[in-house]
């Protein structure tokens, strides 16, 4: 069975819908460790609940080091990386043994606002101020980027006139949680196969 570590900094919704999915069993995976980078968030709150083992790797203690030490957790421990609403930037000797084995979800259709200091309500404020008819999320692999690794799967929605940034993130977020479980499901399936940028889904 697939093992994977889960990597939040927030509410944790996209961690719920992996959660959701394993219980309805409709996918076949174990989460080994969710790994928080800041404490007292509601997604840690949510492991504690599903009786998921959890560790927080505070940003503020740890800076630099912060890679350093959540690889010291999934090393040998887990076959996937799932980055669901993380907002610290990997870098290090993490990116290279888990080459194409990390994947994040971003709430808007890369390239579009996407990049540094472009995460979680900020995106759904640019979109709107930008004036675009459509939307959507990205599952894609992490690289040494932010946000450049191959795009995996995206899902677009409307934007409206009337639309808020919140009401834009609410519709964008139902995406998100059927996105990422369906990622990891073909991940977990090895139908995943990428050929430099280009992800063949087979
Ligand atoms: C999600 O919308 C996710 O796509 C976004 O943060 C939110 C976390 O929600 N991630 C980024 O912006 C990464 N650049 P959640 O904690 O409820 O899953």
């Amino acid at each position: 069975m697939l093992k994977i570590a889960v990597l939040i900094s927030g509410g944790g919704s996209n961690l719920q819908s992996i959660i959701d999915s394993i219980k309805k069993d409709s996918l076949d995976c174990s989460i080994e460790i969710v790994i928080a980078d800041r404490p007292n968030i509601y997604g840690l709150e949510r492991a504690a609940q599903n009786n998921i083992k959890a560790e927080v790797v505070d940003r503020k203690q740890y800076g630099r080091e912060l890679s350093e030490k959540i690889y010291s957790l999934v090393r040998d421990k887990v076959d996937l990386i799932v980055l669901a609403g993380f907002l610290s930037i990997l870098n290090g000797d993490i990116l290279k043994a888990f080459k194409n084995r990390i994947i994040n979800i971003h709430p808007s259709l890369i390239p579009s606002f996407c990049g540094k200091g472009m995460y979680g309500i900020k995106v759904h404020e640019s979109a709107i101020e930008y004036g675009v008819k459509f939307s959507g999320c990205t599952v894609h692999f992490v690289d040494d980027g932010t946000d450049t690794g191959a795009i995996i799967c995206q899902k677009m929605v409307p934007v409206y006139a009337d639309d808020t940034a919140e009401t834009l993130q609410n519709r964008v977020l139902v995406e998100e949680h059927k996105a990422l479980p369906e990622v990891i499901k073909l991940f977990s399936e090895g139908k995943i196969k990428k050929i430099g940028r280009k992800v063949i889904i087979e």
